[in-house]
């Protein structure tokens, strides 16, 4: 990456730097110094992200090859051409390949995978990405699936539950300045919206929208069990579920990100959910927490007060390896605990530890964000085909979910894996 934009340089840091020394903090550290800091680290993602999104510092959805449409289809690339009636991209120079744009891929997987589109009259299937340990992927999981299955011809609707915002920073949405308290689920939380109808957001990728999440979102945890105070009748689980109501009509999926750690605001995740997706790194330390996780995750149905709890089923629960690190001796061990434990649950691809993941994040992007992959090319298919595999495995799911649940013919049987 490029040096520091100007006003980070020495000059520009202010009276912080006296305080913080190259070699650590030295007392007192005063609180109007964590304020100093807090601009600072907001003013320099700003920056970072202006920079990185010249011209207009907003994203853009990639453009795709007549390959990719192909393969997103199920075709073979020659039929491209025969198909007249569906969009035959641009040739941008002379002599260059001809290009899609992303509405015109949906175009094409809408028309030609007809059969794996939400049936009319079948509610979008809601799905949560969580895992309470830290830094596992729910994020980018989060991030690629919606992007997979809205390139795939669907309707998606991503919900940015945790304050920390990184979802909400992924869609190039800057939470600190960018995202008002009426456009998050602060005020379903707070009561004052029956619906989340008005939180909703289109963004930079046509077929997915939004609702943000900002810091202030942690307020959250705080109005949800004051309302049950003041109110014993309030399901305070289930606001995230209501407030859906008003939307689910109009997306095939909606997926939420989840913060991690068992609060308010993921306990109505995983209520509003029909099927839950747990990224699981193949590390003694994750899998170690993860088991904590059931526990607490059984805790909610066990809970007297949460009486839809103990009522509450799942269409569908994955477990994804994520973040698999090939050069790490301890993977496959506990790779095989994971399989050992969870069964049938594990999905049956994994998501290696990749560099195009951790470079692309680096501006505040996925894989499938991705024009031109500058390293080995054999990296980069790696990784494509690892989250391809991981979104047509979720997208099966869903399909099968609306066999179920419309008496749609195709649909396997529920499975358990517990
Ligand atoms: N497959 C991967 N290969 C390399 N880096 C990855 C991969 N998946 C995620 N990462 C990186 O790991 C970090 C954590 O990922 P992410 O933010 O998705 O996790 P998270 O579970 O949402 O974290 P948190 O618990 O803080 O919300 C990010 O820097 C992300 O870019
Ligand atoms: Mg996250």
């Amino acid at each position: 990456m490029d040096a520091l934009p100007q006003q980070f340089s020495d000059g520009h840091v202010g009276n912080l730097v006296s305080k913080v020394p190259s070699g650590g903090a030295s007392g007192p550290i005063e609180m109007h110094n964590i304020a100093t800091l807090a601009d600072r680290a907001a003013g320099m993602v700003s920056a970072v992200r202006s920079r990185l999104l010249v011209p207009d510092a907003r994203k853009v959805a990639p453009a795709f090859s007549a390959e990719r449409v192909a393969s997103l289809c199920g075709i073979p690339r020659s039929d491209i051409a025969k198909q007249r009636d569906l969009p035959q991209g641009t040739v941008v120079r002379p002599g260059s390949q001809r290009v899609f744009s992303l509405t015109e891929v949906q175009i094409w997987t809408r028309a030609m995978r007809r059969e794996l589109m939400r049936p009319a009259g079948c509610h979008g299937i809601t799905i949560a990405i969580g895992n309470f340990k830290g830094g596992v992927g729910k994020t980018t999981t989060s991030m690629v699936l919606a992007q997979g299955l809205s390139m795939r011809g669907h309707r998606v609707l991503v919900i940015d539950t945790d304050p920390q915002a990184s979802l909400t920073t992924l869609f190039g949405v800057l939470p600190e300045t960018e995202v008002r308290d009426d456009m998050t689920v602060g005020p379903l939380c707070r009561g004052d919206v029956s619906g989340l109808g008005t939180a909703v957001q289109p963004t930079y990728w046509s077929g997915i929208d939004l609702v943000p999440a900002a810091p202030y979102l942690f307020s959250a945890e705080f109005s949800l069990p004051e309302r049950q105070l003041k109110d014993p009748s309030l399901r305070f689980w289930d606001v995230l579920n209501q407030g859906l109501d008003t939307v689910r009509n109009g997306y095939d999926v909606i997926i939420v990100d989840t913060p991690p750690a068992l609060s308010y605001m993921s306990m109505n995740a995983f209520m509003a959910a029909d099927g839950i997706v747990v990224p699981m790194p193949p590390s003694a330390l994750d899998f170690a927490s993860a088991a904590q996780f059931w526990g607490l995750f059984a805790d909610l149905g066990r809970s007297g007060r949460s009486d839809a709890g103990r009522h509450k089923s799942y269409e569908f629960l994955h477990i994804l390896l994520s973040r698999v690190d090939h050069s790490d001796a301890a993977t496959p061990a506990v790779r095989e605990w994971i399989r050992a434990t969870y069964g049938s649950c594990v999905l049956p691809v994994e998501i290696p530890k990749t560099t195009v993941t951790s470079s692309k994040a680096v501006e505040f992007g996925t894989v499938y964000d991705l024009q031109k992959y500058e390293g080995a090319a054999r990296t980069y298919r790696r990784a494509i085909e690892a989250y391809d595999g991981f979104v047509q495995a979720v997208e099966r799911s869903v399909v099968d979910s609306w066999a179920r649940r419309c008496g749609w013919p195709g649909g396997e049987p529920a499975a358990t894996c517990a």
